[in-house]
């Protein structure tokens, strides 16, 4: 279990601490586990919460909060309830950010309705409301719907969890696959990687498992455009 573990903690901390709780048994319990799989069980078994002063959490901006809500609402997958469970009672214990390209050189383009939509909670990381740490990040991340997240590529090598019940990906330009709640993506380093999301926002935890201050380089394809497109079509249909 998490190292650290305080049964003297407060109620925000008790939430924080079941959420990462939850997040762990979820990683053991799926299938054979890799070694990069053990490599990220490990991380969150080595984060020291009792050393480590609880962050204030920030209110989140009222057009996010629909949208975290959302996301939270349709992730129905029985195989991660648990999960979405404990979100859901500490959305008021983290600090939700969204990324104003700060991961990205400045005038990358990483698609309109990322830098729109995107929003993400860091758990363990420099700014985790559960314990601090510069080699190790983990939190939860979302995209609103109809969303194309370009694809690109960082050295950290990262995982995701997904907890909505579809989302989109393709790996160094290969074919889009469709990913169902529970299943897990695995970014080795410098992996190139990309997402879509169509009708229902996008809800997943989020780990990097190193160089968590290292810049994402977006890989421009031909085909971005179009897919921006179709996706705007589609949500432009959906309001009539
Ligand atoms: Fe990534």
């Amino acid at each position: 279990m998490v190292k650290g573990i305080n049964h003297n903690l407060n109620g925000k901390q008790k939430r924080l601490q079941t959420l990462i709780g939850s997040i762990r048994s979820k990683l053991a319990e799926l299938g054979d586990v890799s070694r990069e799989r053990r490599l990220l069980i490990q991380k969150i078994d080595n984060v020291n919460i009792e050393q480590n002063t609880l962050s204030q959490s920030s209110n989140i901006q009222s057009e996010h909060e629909e949208m975290l809500r959302t996301a939270i609402e349709e992730a129905t997958d029985p195989s991660i309830l648990g999960i979405v469970r404990d979100i859901k009672a500490c959305l008021s214990d983290v600090n939700w950010k969204q990324d104003k390209s700060e991961f990205y050189p400045t005038g990358s383009e990483v698609g309109k309705r990322y830098t729109e939509s995107n929003l993400h909670a860091q758990l363990i990381g420099p700014d985790g409301s559960v314990a601090k740490s510069e080699d190790f990040m983990l939190g939860v991340f979302i995209l609103g719907p109809w969303t194309l997240y370009k694809d690109h590529s960082h050295i950290a090598p990262e995982f995701y969890l997904n907890l909505s019940n579809k989302s989109d990906w393709r790996f160094n330009f290969g074919p889009w696959q469709r990913y169902g709640a529970g299943s897990l993506i695995w970014n080795p380093s410098k992996q190139i990687h990309a997402t879509k999301v169509s009708d229902k926002p996008f809800l997943s935890i989020f780990a990097w498992l190193g160089h968590v201050n290292c810049f994402c380089k977006v890989h421009q394809s031909q085909d971005h455009n179009q897919i921006e497109q179709q996706l705007l079509q589609s949500f432009e249909m959906t309001q009539h």
